[in-house]
């Protein structure tokens, strides 16, 4: 497929973000620790950035999870590659996701961690496409809501590609501009 990348959000309008979603949660956390958890690879960015601006972050830790399909949607199936290397037990922990689309990823992770007695388990997305939501998940902390579209940047890949953009981008089909 021959496409091309259109920015959609800009390196600033992310880094305001990111402060505004950081005062949330430090307001929230009240001066308690908290234990942030990433999920590879998309989110190393985001949580790069947040956790820089996150009081009190006491752990910090990864978690790699596929999903079975193709590129660009999701089978409803996921499969931990990484697991966690630290107890969450009565911790609180935020989830840092960079996008949730059908949700299946993160009602999955959700009940997998609960089972685990943390003392708190919230969510923070940097995007959600809630048009594509099939499973209920309760977001705590969202960035940017955008519309049914693929994109990539700042951290997010298509085919492995573009993860080292600064901005977020959409995937435009090379001849479908006006569709
Ligand atoms: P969900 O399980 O459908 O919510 O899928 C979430 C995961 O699918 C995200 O963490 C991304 O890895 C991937 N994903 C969903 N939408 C996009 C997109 O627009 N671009 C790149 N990856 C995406
Ligand atoms: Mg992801």
């Amino acid at each position: 497929m021959k496409y091309h990348i259109e920015e959609m959000i800009s390196k600033k309008d992310i880094e305001n973000k990111i402060k505004i979603l950081a005062n949330e949660i430090n307001k929230d956390l009240n001066g308690e620790e908290v234990l942030i958890i990433g999920l590879l690879r998309g989110s190393f960015m985001f949580l790069a950035d947040i956790s820089r601006e996150i009081n009190n972050v006491s752990e910090v830790d990864f978690m790699c999870v596929s999903s079975y399909g193709s590129n660009m949607v999701t089978s409803g199936e996921i499969k931990i590659l990484k697991d966690l290397d630290v107890n969450i037990e009565n911790k609180n922990v935020i989830i840092i996701e960079d996008i949730i689309d059908t949700g299946f990823t993160l009602s999955k992770i959700t009940k997998i961690l609960k089972d685990r007695n943390p003392k708190m388990l919230k969510i923070c997305t940097l995007l959600d496409k809630p048009d594509r939501r099939i499973t209920d998940v309760f977001v705590d902390y969202v960035g940017f809501i955008i519309p049914d579209e693929f994109v990539v940047g700042y951290g997010i890949d298509y085919d492995q590609k573009h993860r080292a953009l600064s901005y977020i981008g959409k995937v435009v089909k090379d001849g479908e501009e006006n569709e």
